[in-house]
């Protein structure tokens, strides 16, 4: 390819030779950004010549090889954190810790240094902080060991020689959208630029067994292509989740090459940094007041039972289409809902403005929410309470019947747990706990009185 420009767009990686409003891959708009393309190396490809052109590889017996486990983990100070992570951070291994601005990706991994700090050499590269910063932040988390030193820097090149050194048991990079290849034209945070660096990280960090933790900043629809290029090339991706003000933050791992991807971690931002929550069902019940439109929904946090108050609103609209907002559920998901409460149970909604609100910013992801959402819009429109010592879990189908979930008898522990006396749920679960549910309409005129 002559050099000139290329249009590379920045969800998907895809180029073109012409600018076009959007791109053809992965149907983003607006997405390209025009790069300079680097003249080419001028080798003949291996093609051309039609005969492999590398070296026959240097096999080992796999029976013979240590597992990569076996090496030592760098425990962190929050025990669900670890669980997530397999254990703690593996030595060799490049992690990516993705999240919005502002969710708390700087102050955990502050506090990850702390701890890791007091037996090992740390170094925390911050491109976006000057280190008198830091040090403020430092001293709020109570971060003062003589191991934890500090660089700014925005070069990767520096970054992945200072790397190589092997000096340090752990390198956290703050963040990859700041880090610029000399090497490559374009801007920080653009695709190239964060392949290439992310890639010359990675190869230090291999080749020199050091733990390598990245922060890549996501927006809130998950674009800013940077940390989604990224994730098939490090070996742990963890999503930090959650409102940025207040309420409940999760860390989950969204791919784990050492660790299972189903245990999360969730966390509170105090004044002294976060803290992770040990009992967050009790938490979220705590300020509780059993109102029209309240329904205790029993879920799952990755692997970890959870419940949590869903509320729902309804008011007659007054103006135009009726509004449905959700903050903490999948909107279409409600509009589904909805209509199906409107067809099988005769419930009058299209006059109705609605709004869900899933307590303590959590974010359902849990099909079996759909019973305690419908459960809540009823008993809102109709000004009727639901008794509370009842919680709810069960997936609700199109025709309106209540389909089973996973895991019940977790749930249905978490809530004997906490004082409940019965669930509302998917008649194949075979609990005493358990009222069996049907049929949505059915459910409704019996529960919600
Ligand atoms: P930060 O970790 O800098 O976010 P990120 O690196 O993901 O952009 O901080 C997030 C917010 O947390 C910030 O607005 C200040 C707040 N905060 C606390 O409430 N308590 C603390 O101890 C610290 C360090 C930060
Ligand atoms: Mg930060």
């Amino acid at each position: 390819m002559k050099s000139g420009s290329v249009f590379v767009c920045q969800q998907c990686g895809h180029s073109y030779r012409k600018w076009v409003g959007q791109c053809t891959n992965c149907s983003a708009w607006n997405s390209l950004v025009e790069q300079v393309v680097e003249p080419e190396l001028g080798k003949k490809s291996a093609i051309e010549k039609g005969k492999a052109s590398g070296k026959k590889l240097d096999f080992v017996k796999l029976k013979s090889v240590v597992p990569s486990d076996a090496k030592a983990r760098l425990k962190t100070e929050f025990d669900d954190l670890n669980t997530v992570l397999g254990g703690g951070i593996l030595m060799g291994s490049v992690s990516l810790l993705a999240g919005q601005p502002g969710i708390g990706k700087s102050t955990i991994l502050m506090q990850i240094c702390a701890e890791v700090a007091k037996e090992h050499d740390v170094l925390y590269i911050s491109g976006e902080e000057s280190a008198g910063q830091v040090k403020l932040r430092a001293e709020r988390l109570g971060a003062d060991s003589e191991r934890l030193n500090f660089a700014a820097s925005t070069s990767s090149n520096d970054i992945a020689k200072t790397i190589e050194s092997g000096e340090f048991d752990l390198v956290i990079v703050d963040s990859i959208q700041t880090l610029a290849m000399d090497e490559i034209a374009s801007a920080p945070g653009t695709v190239s630029q964060v392949t290439n660096s992310g890639n010359l990280i990675i190869r230090a960090a291999k080749a020199t067994d050091t733990a390598v933790v990245i922060v890549g900043h996501v927006t809130k629809e998950g674009t800013l292509a940077g940390p989604k290029v990224l994730e098939h090339l490090v070996d742990v991706v963890l999503n930090f989740e959650g409102d940025r003000y207040g309420g409940f933050k999760t860390v989950r791992a969204v791919k784990n090459r050492f660790g299972s991807t189903n245990e999360v971690a969730i966390f509170e931002m105090t004044s002294d940094g976060l803290k992770e929550v040990q009992n967050p069902s009790a938490a979220l019940l705590a300020e509780r007041t059993n109102t029209d439109g309240s329904v205790i929904l029993a879920t799952l946090e990755g692997n970890r039972p959870i419940l949590v108050e869903i509320q729902a609103l309804a008011t007659t609209t007054n103006f135009g289409y009726p509004k449905r907002t959700a903050s903490g559920f999948d909107i279409n998901r409600l509009n589904l809902l909805i209509a199906v409460l409107e067809r099988r149970t005769k419930l009058r909604l299209g006059d109705k403005d609605i709004f869900i609100n899933v307590v303590g910013g959590m974010k359902l992801n849990d099909s079996a929410a759909d019973l305690a959402i419908c459960m809540a819009i009823a008993s809102a429109v109709a000004g009727r309470k639901l008794d509370e010592k009842y919680v709810v879990f069960g997936e609700v189908g199109l025709g309106g019947e209540i389909r089973s979930a996973f895991r019940a008898d977790q749930r249905i522990a978490e809530a004997k747990k906490l004082g409940f006396l019965h669930a509302i749920g998917p008649a194949t679960v075979h609990d005493k706990f358990v009222i069996p549910a049907k049929d949505l309409r059915e459910t409704l005129i019996r529960y919600v009185k």
